[in-house]
């Protein structure tokens, strides 16, 4: 293995690694070599996933975590490094979206989207940004944003806020973290077809949205593969605060 991607002795905590790029990132890492501590509130899916990954012969543990409950992120941490000890990179990857037009968006709404894709990401990055301070080995930290953190579309504006947050995010904690040896940067995916979107592709709003990336199609969950091995890695020492877009070209558009 190109040693760039050896992944062997890091702990990689994963958030929102029930479906979806969060189950296939931690099967990426784990490939790789790292042991995987994936998290999420869909405990049962998690088991499953567990099991394919030792299965394989590789290291996984699975923690019952929702991130927007801020007051129990501790203890969910304790539990995941409980399992491999500790966290040395968190993909912060749990998102949702709520999909109405801004008028018809409540309060709920706002909160339940924000909660887990910006105030959730941030704590869970501060408290194992803090526990990285302390035991003086520096870190890696990777937060999932999207396209709409940077352009905006129809009907998901909480959505697209909490992600133009969480890029500002990676770079105010990249600024304050690089110092102690920890780097923060964030990957923006285009469309890619899961299970939040999958039904999406085969009607006509789905495929006038394809006709609007210019490499004309949605991309696969694999197409990420290259970019978070870069962020995870050690082929992305030099990297932090950045933004790595992965879109087929939609941002150009
Ligand atoms: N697919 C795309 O086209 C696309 C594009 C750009 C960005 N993204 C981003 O990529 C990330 C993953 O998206 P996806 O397409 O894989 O979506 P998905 O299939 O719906 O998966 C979302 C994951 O987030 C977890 N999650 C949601 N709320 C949570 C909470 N409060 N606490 C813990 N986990 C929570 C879910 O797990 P539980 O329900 O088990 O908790 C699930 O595993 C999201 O941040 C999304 O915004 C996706």
């Amino acid at each position: 293995m190109d040693p760039l991607f050896d992944l062997a002795g890091e702990v990689v905590l994963i958030t929102g690694a029930s479906q979806g790029l969060g189950r296939r990132f931690a099967r990426v890492v784990a490939q790789r070599g790292a042991a995987v501590l994936l998290a999420a509130r869909q405990t049962g899916k998690l088991a499953a996933l567990e099991q394919e990954i030792a299965s394989a012969g590789g290291r996984a543990a699975a923690v019952q975590m929702d991130v927007a409950d801020v007051a129990g992120l501790a203890v969910a941490v304790d539990r995941a490094e409980a399992a491999f000890g500790p966290v040395t990179v968190l993909v912060n990857n749990a998102g949702i979206a709520v999909e109405k037009l801004a008028v018809d968006q409540t309060e709920a709404d706002w909160d339940m989207v924000m909660g887990a894709n910006l105030k959730g990401a941030y704590f869970l990055a501060t408290e194992i940004a803090r526990r990285m301070i302390v035991r003086q080995h520096g870190g890696n930290i990777i937060n999932i944003a999207s396209v709409l953190g940077d352009g905006v579309m129809k009907a998901v504006s909480p959505y697209a806020i909490s992600k133009a947050g969480i890029i500002h995010a990676t770079k105010a904690l990249a600024l304050e973290l690089a110092g102690r040896g920890i780097r923060v940067n964030a990957l923006a995916p285009g469309y890619i077809d899961t299970d939040i979107n999958h039904d999406l592709w085969a009607t006509p709003a789905g495929e006038k949205l394809i006709k609007g990336i210019p490499q004309r199609r949605v991309g696969r969950e694999e197409d990420l593969d290259g970019a978070i091995l870069l962020l995870v890695s050690k082929a992305s020492t030099y990297m932090t605060g950045s933004v790595v877009t992965v879109d087929g070209g939609f941002l150009l558009a």
